[in-house]
């Protein structure tokens, strides 16, 4: 089977927290190798165009605010069946219904402080990376 690619972000919870080490210890564990790293804190407008496509949803406003509110860390992983396995390891996207052993159970408090986002397809991983990395960043 060919390795695809997943996208993700430590979220500022996570980092303010400081379970960066810890989960990237999971993810690596887990079999995903690490293709493209940053760190930084996002702008409100660089975080209303990654989340675009819930701008006409009720929790936007507080989803932006708190995606703003510290650093987060930007990554690009790769793996056989990224998609998938990736979410099964950070587990349900709110950490109530997180199963057991998950990232999110683990280090997530609640839907918005969620610990980590991961890509839901193919499609839309190659879009979120590209909005952080170009293509002199990912090998
Ligand atoms: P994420 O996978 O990063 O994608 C969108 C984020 O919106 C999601 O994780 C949650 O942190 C946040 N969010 C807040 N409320 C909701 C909700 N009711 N449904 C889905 N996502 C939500």
């Amino acid at each position: 089977m060919t390795s695809n690619r997943t996208f993700t972000m430590i979220k500022p919870d996570a980092v303010a927290n400081g379970h960066i080490g810890n989960i990237i210890n999971d993810i690596t564990v887990a079999g995903f190798k690490i293709k493209a790293m940053k760190y930084l804190q996002l702008t409100n407008a660089q975080a209303e165009g990654f989340y675009a496509v819930h701008k006409e949803r009720g929790f936007f406003g507080e989803l932006i605010s708190f995606m703003v509110s510290g650093p987060i860390v930007a990554i690009i992983l790769e793996k056989v069946n990224a998609i998938e396995d990736f979410r099964t390891l950070i587990g349900a996207t709110n950490p109530e219904n997180a199963a057991e052993g998950t990232i999110r159970k683990k280090y997530a408090k609640s839907i918005d402080a969620n610990a980590v986002h991961g890509s839901d397809s193919n499609e839309n991983a190659a879009i979120e990376g590209s909005y952080f990395f170009s293509e002199f960043e990912r090998f």
